[in-house]
């Protein structure tokens, strides 16, 4: 993955994902619907801006990976973040991908950052042992269904650098399951009251079959069990640094031997 790519490349077949369809197409209409999507995009790129960790080769780059970065509104915010730092990122949409390859045209043309056409699984499985300083993600992993997640969260162990950091803002399912469920039921009365008002009742469709998908019990991803998988595999330590509602930000460590 060291040699100089073009700015997107793909490596393997494309799943079918809703961020191809309608959702991707119209993707900037979840600002309206779900404003903390952006916030922790904003949170994950603050939180590189104050990192301090790592263990640093002066003049070398910091090598950043993302996990679904979707159209670049999480990619952006790191690139916000810091100079000193080489983002490649990856997405399996491609519908996504065209949107990222236009907002992040000039950081692609002086090569800060490089999009990746894949499922996150087989992007990681390319990447070396203690090879990468930082991952980071942006309402991403909540997609996943569990199994999958945990084969990706030992992946990004696998290819940290001792000392190296998982960064991820996302959506935390709340571990009171009634809390959650009034949290869910207000999300779905402002899709409905969003959707209504611009008359776009196909994507009211779509985003709540969805988020039917999200909140299904193999795709939920309470904040308790995602602190214990992170510490089960082997992060230490694992810190919750902004919790509201059904999100949060949430960085864990991979100790230095
Ligand atoms: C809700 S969007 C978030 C996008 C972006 N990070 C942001 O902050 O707006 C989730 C993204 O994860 C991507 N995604 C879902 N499953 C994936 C997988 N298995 N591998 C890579 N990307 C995936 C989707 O295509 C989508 O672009």
């Amino acid at each position: 993955m060291d040699t100089k790519a073009p700015e997107t490349e793909r490596n393997t077949a494309v799943a079918d994902s809703p961020f191809n369809g309608l959702i991707g197409e119209e993707y900037a209409m979840l600002r309206l619907i779900c404003p903390p999507a952006a916030e922790m995009s904003r949170q994950v790129g603050d939180f590189l801006k104050r990192w301090q960790g790592g263990i640093r080769h002066s003049g070398v780059p910091l090598r950043v990976l993302e996990i679904g970065c979707g159209t670049g509104i999480t990619t952006l915010a790191l690139l916000s973040a810091r100079d000193d730092q080489v983002i490649t990122a990856v997405d399996i949409a491609p519908a996504m991908l065209a949107q990222a390859r236009q907002q992040l045209a000039p950081w692609l043309k002086e090569g800060r950052v490089r999009l990746v056409e894949s499922d996150a699984l087989s992007f990681l499985a390319q990447w070396g042992d203690d090879s990468v300083d930082v991952v980071a993600s942006g309402y991403a992993f909540h997609n996943f269904q569990q199994s999958y997640r945990r084969e990706v969260l030992a992946e990004v162990f696998r290819v940290l650098k001792p000392g190296g950091v998982f960064v991820n803002g996302d959506r935390y399912a709340l571990d009171d399951t009634l809390q959650h469920l009034q949290v869910i039921q207000d999300e779905v009365r402002h899709f409905f009251a969003t959707f209504i008002k611009l008359g776009r009742l196909d994507l009211l469709e779509q985003w709540i079959v969805h988020l039917f998908s999200d909140e299904s019990p193999d795709h939920v991803m309470p904040l308790g069990s995602a602190l214990q998988s992170y510490h089960e595999a082997g992060f230490s330590p694992v810190s919750v640094h902004e919790r509201c509602r059904n999100n949060a930000l949430v960085s864990a460590e991979k100790p230095c031997q």
